[in-house]
Order: structure tokens, then C-alpha cells, then sequence
């Protein structure tokens, strides 16, 4: 992906004492950084507020961290925004959250006009209410011919649920004689998962200090570097990121080979 340098430096001026640009090797970039954003309700109750300010404030973290992941290059960008299971929350925080989706969508469209910012969107988008489900239509073709980052959306999403879907297109075309059971490989399967087309995460962040998965691209991480930092999302910025990355780029990548030298 390509990076523009002057607004590169520009973007990371003021660099907090234990982390900057110059420790980051920008030709090593994660190709798609993928994120749990955890963590805006204890945000929220820690400062007296209602959870629903925390979702709020995690917006503006989410435009930031967009904003970084095109400065520093980097070709997917992804978030767990709302799970399969988020839907047991209390019917007000889950109407705020559909609200805020569609609001900030509509919001953000420019910012992805100016930054040439691809969307896409993981999950089962049918159930969602109409309006957000609309806006969310309404970002995909808007978006369609952007050629930067792709900024993938992860929204009523459960990744066991994401598998059974895929087991069951792949059942349907062997049944309808377009596929033979012995055409069946990886390939075949990862085509008919949400993220078809992306790239595997090879960078897995975590806020809020949790140490789970979530049901969570079970599948395409598989062989990606987890980062774990117990900053609460609605504090994660620019330079947690680059924390993130220089940590990636410290990791030894084996991928179940042996050590290189
Ligand atoms: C987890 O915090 C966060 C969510 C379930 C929602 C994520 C939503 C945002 C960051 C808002 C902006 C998103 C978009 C796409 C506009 P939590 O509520 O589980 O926090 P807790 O673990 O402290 O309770």
C-alpha cells in the first residue's frame, strides 16, 4: 500500500517517550492488522457515565485508528464491532449501538472518500434494522472502487456461525452438482467465508487486557501474532498502535516451520 512520508512524520510528531516512528521498520508492515475493541463500558463506569458514552468515545478511537492503519500503510484493517452474542445485551445499549453504526457511517463516509478507503463488512448483515442496514449498503457502493486499505467491518459476526454458513454453501453446491466433495480443500472453504478476499490478520489486537478469542476470525487466525495491552479501547490511539506493531515486528514468525536464523 502506498504511504505518503510528509504526512507520515506530520501524523507522528509529539511522540510519547517510550515508542516513535523511527522504532518501526516500515517496510515490515502487518499486511491486515485486525482488532477486539474491548473495553468502552469499563471506560464509561470508571468516569461515572453510562456505557453508552464509552460506545461513543470508542468512535473516536476507531476514526484514529483508521486513520493510522492508512498513514502507516497497511493494506486491511478489521474490528469486532458487534458479535452474534452481543444481541443479549440490554435492548437500549444494542438500539444505541445499531444507532451509532449507521450514524457514524454516514458520518465517516468523507474520511473514507479522502482516504481511499475500501469497505467491506463481516457478518450477517439480514437481521440488522433496516436504517443500519441500509447506510451499511449504502457504504459498500459508495466505496466499491476505492483502491486503498480495506476497512472490514465485523457486525453481528460469530465466527463459528461464519463456518457452519460455509459448510452449508459448499453442502448446497455439491448437492447442485457444481462441486465435487473431493474439490473440497482450504481454499474452497476460506472462499466462502466473510473475509474471502482478504488477506489472513497477521496482527491480532486485543484492548482491555482480556486474554479470550470471542469467537472471533477462529479460522483466519490460525497463525497471527496476538497483542494483548490493558488499555481500555476508548484510550487505544496512534501510538498504542505503533507499541503494537513494534511488538509484531519482534516476534519470531515460525509458522509451524523452525526458527530462521
Ligand atoms: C466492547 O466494549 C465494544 C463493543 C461491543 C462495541 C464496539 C463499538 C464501538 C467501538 C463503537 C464504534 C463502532 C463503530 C463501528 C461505529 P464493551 O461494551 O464490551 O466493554 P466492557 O467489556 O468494558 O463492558
Amino acid at each position: 500500500m502506498q504511504r505518503d512520508d510528509a504526512l507520515l512524520r506530520a501524523y507522528f510528531e509529539h511522540a510519547p517517550e517510550d515508542i516513535a516512528l523511527e522504532d518501526i521498520d516500515l517496510g515490515r508492515m502487518p499486511c491486515h492488522v485486525s482488532i477486539i475493541m474491548d473495553g468502552n463500558g469499563r471506560w464509561a463506569q470508571a468516569r461515572g457515565l453510562d456505557r453508552s458514552q464509552g460506545h461513543v468515545a470508542g468512535v473516536d478511537s476507531l476514526r484514529e485508528t483508521v486513520t493510522t492503519s492508512v498513514r502507516l500503510g497497511v493494506d486491511a484493517l478489521s474490528v469486532y464491532a458487534f458479535s452474534t452474542e452481543n444481541w443479549k445485551r440490554p435492548k437500549r445499549e444494542v438500539d444505541l449501538l445499531m444507532h451509532l453504526f449507521a450514524t457514524t457511517l454516514v458520518k465517516e463516509l468523507p474520511l473514507f472518500h479522502q482516504e481511499n478507503v475500501r469497505l467491506k463488512f463481516l457478518g450477517d448483515l439480514e437481521s440488522l434494522p433496516k436504517k443500519t442496514f441500509d447506510v451499511f449498503k449504502q457504504g459498500l457502493d459508495e466505496t466499491a472502487d476505492h483502491t486503498g486499505m480495506t476497512f472490514a467491518l465485523a457486525v453481528n459476526y460469530g465466527s463459528r456461525s461464519e463456518i457452519t454458513r460455509a459448510a452449508r454453501l459448499i453442502a448446497k453446491d455439491v448437492e447442485e452438482g457444481r462441486l465435487s466433495a473431493s474439490q473440497v480443500d482450504e481454499s474452497v472453504l476460506e472462499s466462502r467465508l466473510y473475509t474471502a478476499g482478504l488477506p489472513d490478520p497477521e496482527l491480532l489486537i486485543r484492548t482491555s487486557g482480556e486474554l479470550r478469542l470471542s469467537n472471533y476470525l477462529l479460522w483466519q487466525l490460525a497463525y497471527t501474532e496476538f497483542y494483548v495491552t490493558d488499555k481500555l479501547w476508548p484510550d487505544f490511539d496512534r501510538w498504542e498502535y505503533l507499541r503494537a506493531i513494534r511488538a509484531f515486528q519482534g516476534r519470531n514468525r515460525r509458522f509451524g516451520g523452525v526458527v530462521s536464523s
